[in-house]
């Protein structure tokens, strides 16, 4: 087959060659991107009257029917012609002869590429805002019915103090509320069009940039032509706002495959979400959160590959630069693998509030309680976190829960101790107790979770 940029050779490529340069395998995803740019780049230039009015829309009509014969499956790609933008082009002339040669006037595949993946990209990343606003729909209703559901918290992993099963899920919500700002901003910057700028030095033709920005939804056009062609700071960023939100949902599944362990029990996943092993009958395995753990390492590997990519590369376009399409697609497809799965295991997942609460007893996780309850009567901080540690040693030599202390041995480590302890430190007063901004209490959370709904009622 000639090549579309034949003319200087007198040889063709070997067939080694045009398998290791082509990239259609995985830029025929971008092939409704490519034919939207190129039906308004055509538009355009029949506007523009660089070339003819007719022309123009014979050209932006075959690729609308190219388009549906690809939906439809009839058309075949073939690796000769390289890349999709090549494929397309070639299936356009074979259509349409001599007119179909004239869509490239004015434009290069270098600009046309930047088109596509900022493009593509744009959309996958609304589809992922949508899949992620669904994981937070369910981590509210999950919150939603467990603001009186008392767990303990964590620090070094060691029971620190109680707090609800509501709060801990609210601080994921807040997480994944940042992912989505992170998007939507990331949105904001890649939304600029490239096209004009040409291999990396514009182009002679007067065409219209802006028009074509209209016609695609861009906000603006690219300020400068070799950064345009040859920048892929947008991909780098949207793995990385990626590599966040799969970091964040990895601590989550991290969390559910700890709970799910007979020794919390404080989740169990339903039999839907989980499997089975082949050897050991009595086995169910959190398998869905164990995997969603794992891909994020691919994410990060996306990142880490689109960087080292790009390091050092000298200005402007360089055919390294083609190998950015498969991390970044292998990036979002993994992401929009795990969010539906994500949002259904935990929308399904059985939640047992009483080990939670036998949970948070354990580990003297009153014991700042105590410690406050003895400056209420004044006692200086420092002086009570003594008393109370002196407490804690006492507790374990009689194997006792703080709670479970008789007067007289409250008495014994502070006379300032009187009946009142028992309600100050119960696990319900511990909770409502931290009654501020971003505390645990009821209230606080309920009012949380309500803004939580108001924040998804305004994503688009
Ligand atoms: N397939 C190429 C890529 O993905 C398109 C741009 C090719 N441009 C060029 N001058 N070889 O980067």
């Amino acid at each position: 087959m000639a090549k579309l940029w034949g003319g200087r050779f007198s040889k063709n490529t070997d067939a080694l060659v045009d398998d290791f340069n082509s990239s259609i395998r995985f830029d025929k995803r971008m092939y409704a991107q490519d034919i939207s740019g190129s039906q308004a780049h055509a538009k355009m230039l029949g506007r523009q009257g660089i070339i003819k009015k007719e022309d123009a829309d014979l050209i932006v009509k075959t690729l609308g029917e190219i388009l549906e014969d690809i939906e439809a499956g009839k058309i075949e790609f073939l690796i000769e012609a390289e890349d999709i933008h090549m494929n397309i082009e070639t299936i356009l002339t074979q259509r349409i002869g001599d007119v179909g040669k004239k869509l490239h006037t004015g434009r290069s595949r270098n600009d046309q590429v930047a088109l596509d993946i900022r493009m593509y990209l744009r959309d996958s990343a609304k589809e992922i805002r949508k899949m992620l606003s669904c994981v937070m729909g369910a981590v509210l209703e999950v919150a939603e019915k467990n603001t009186d559901t008392i767990m303990p918290g964590y620090t070094h992993m060691q029971k620190a103090q109680p707090v609800t099963l509501a709060h801990h899920f609210m601080a994921y919500f807040e997480m994944f509320k940042r992912d989505m700002q992170r998007l939507s901003d990331w949105e904001g910057r890649v939304n600029v069009m490239p096209l004009g700028s040409g291999a990396l030095a514009g182009t002679t033709y007067p065409l219209d940039r802006e028009f074509v920005a209209r016609e695609l939804g861009f906000n603006s056009v690219t300020r400068n032509s070799m950064d345009a062609v040859s920048d892929r700071d947008f991909c780098i960023e949207l793995a990385s706002c990626l590599s966040i939100l799969m970091m964040h949902l990895s601590r989550f599944c991290e969390e559910l495959i700890l709970w799910s362990t007979n020794e919390f029990s404080f989740v169990e996943m339903d039999d839907s979400y989980s499997t089975g092993s082949s050897i050991m009958p009595q086995k169910k395995n959190p398998d869905v959160a164990e995997l969603i753990r794992g891909k994020t390492g691919r994410v990060y590997g996306s990142l880490i590959t689109l960087l080292t990519m790009m390091k050092s590369l000298p200005l402007a376009y360089n055919k390294d630069m083609q190998e950015d399409k498969e991390a970044i697609f292998d990036a979002v497809d993994t992401v929009m693998l795990c969010l539906p799965v994500f949002t259904e295991m935990i929308k399904t997942m059985k939640i047992n509030k009483e080990n939670m609460l036998e949970g948070a007893k354990g580990g003297f996780t009153n014991a700042t309680d105590i410690a406050d309850y003895l400056v209420r009567r004044g006692v200086p901080f420092r002086d009570s976190h003594e008393v109370v540690g002196k407490m804690v040693a006492l507790a374990e030599r009689l194997s006792k829960k703080l709670d479970e202390f008789t007067m007289e041995e409250f008495k014994s480590c502070s006379p300032l101790i009187e009946e009142d302890i028992y309600r100050a430190i119960s696990m319900e007063t511990c909770v409502e107790g931290r009654n501020l901004i971003g505390g645990p209490a009821k209230a606080r959370t309920k009012a949380e979770i309500e803004e939580g709904y108001k924040f998804l009622a305004e994503v688009e």
